[in-house]
């Protein structure tokens, strides 16, 4: 990464969805920012930008993270990942894309890339974790359309 006062921009050399990026950011820029305005990626959401209802969940080395609490630099020679990364190719849905989509576990769809991001970061670590405990994962990220019962069905659904 190169320093420059607050009012320069910087460049910020991270690693998105298995691809390298440079992206022009400012210094002051959230991670948020950075994915959605430098690299293009508008799967990652904007709700609070205050930490509050996880919409903007990414994962930062195998890490789950509020993208707009965290500020872009931190990702320098990181691995970033957004829902944009995590079928499996272009052609076919993650497991739990398509358990939402059977489920109609979202309706304006706001929340929705930060829980897949955040239940699919779950079911890599714990794969047969119980309902209790995917309630208790997914309590970070917040849906004001769907009463939440479809979105742990679906989950459940894509452990198989
Ligand atoms: Fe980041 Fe709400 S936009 S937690
Ligand atoms: Fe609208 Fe979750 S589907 S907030």
């Amino acid at each position: 990464m190169t320093t420059a006062p607050a009012s320069q921009k910087i460049i910020l050399n991270t690693t998105v969805n298995g691809q390298e990026h440079q992206l022009l950011v400012a210094p002051y820029h959230s991670l948020l920012e950075a994915l959605r305005e430098a690299a293009g990626l508008t799967g990652v959401k904007e709700g609070c930008n205050d930490g509050n209802c996880g919409a903007c969940t990414v994962s930062l080395d195998g890490r789950i993270v509020d993208s707009c609490l965290v500020l872009a630099a931190e990702a320098e020679g990181r691995q970033v990942q957004t829902v944009e990364g995590i079928a499996p190719d272009g052609q076919t849905l993650h497991p739990l894309q398509q358990a939402f989509l059977e489920e109609a576990a979202l309706q304006c769809g706001i929340c929705t890339p930060g829980f897949l991001v955040a239940a699919k970061a779950l079911l890599d670590r714990e794969p047969d974790a119980d309902e209790d405990r995917i309630r208790l994962w997914l309590a970070g990220n917040l849906c004001r359309c769907t009463g939440y019962d479809k979105i742990i069905r679906a989950v459940q659904k894509a452990q198989g």
